[in-house]
């Protein structure tokens, strides 16, 4: 279980975060939505150890990971601006995670291989990222984040630069991918529909301070 306890954060002399609690199952998506600048983005990089909380803790099955650098969460993260390394292409770019983590590449390429044929991107696997759709390339993103097999998965509006049609049928596949993944899952939105269709639950920031949707 991932847990935040009292997370607090000021801007501008003004409280950002305030006393944010939250546990998130395993297995269960959990849908954060707010207005924008409403500190979302800022509280999953907490999450990911990209931000520092002024106070309060991040634990995850029971350890305190407050002060374990990024890299060693075991925390996969997905933003809007889709961030695929324009210099290697589609599976390279899948299997990056894996070489990071010390499997040999032709193994991690195989890996990254099988992994766009389940996306219905194999055709792709050679492709050079920009040749792709936007859909097709958050699809790489997502296949990117769950070949590592993270312990969570952090999606900071994932589809807001697609367009509505595009959003509406990758929320769905999107939802079906983290199930079969058995994923523990955050998703940052300012899309109540898109929260309905892919959270068990969710939370409204509002003025620094979580409340419960639904
Ligand atoms: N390190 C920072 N640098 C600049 N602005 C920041 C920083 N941390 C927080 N902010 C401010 O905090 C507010 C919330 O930002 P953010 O978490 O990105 O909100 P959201 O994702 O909900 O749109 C913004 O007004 C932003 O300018
Ligand atoms: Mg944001």
């Amino acid at each position: 279980m991932l847990e935040l306890r009292n997370l607090s954060k000021q801007w501008d002399h003004r409280p950002l975060l305030a006393d944010v609690s939250l546990n998130v199952d395993s297995g269960e998506t959990v849908a954060l939505l707010g207005a924008s600048g409403s500190g979302k983005s800022t509280l999953l990089k907490m999450v990911a150890g990209l931000e520092v909380p002024e106070s309060g803790s991040v634990w995850f099955d029971g350890a305190d990971i407050t002060d374990l650098p990024p890299e060693r969460r075991g925390f996969a993260l997905m933003f809007q601006d889709f961030a695929l390394f324009p210099h290697l292409n589609v599976q390279d770019n899948v299997a990056f995670g894996l070489v990071e983590q010390g499997v040999e590449k032709a193994a991690a390429r195989e890996q990254a291989r099988e992994m766009l044929q389940r996306f219905g991107l194999g055709d792709h696997a050679k492709a050079r990222v920009w040749t792709l759709s936007g859909g097709e390339q958050q699809r790489v993103a997502l296949a990117r984040a769950l070949i590592t097999q993270p312990r969570a998965l952090l999606l900071d509006e994932p589809f807001s630069a697609l367009d509505a049609t595009l959003r509406e049928q990758l929320r769905n596949e999107f939802r079906e991918r983290i199930e079969a993944a058995g994923m523990t899952a955050i998703l940052v939105t300012h899309d109540e529909l898109e929260a309905r269709a892919m959270a068990q639950r969710a939370w409204g920031l509002v003025g620094g301070r979580l409340q419960p949707l639904w």
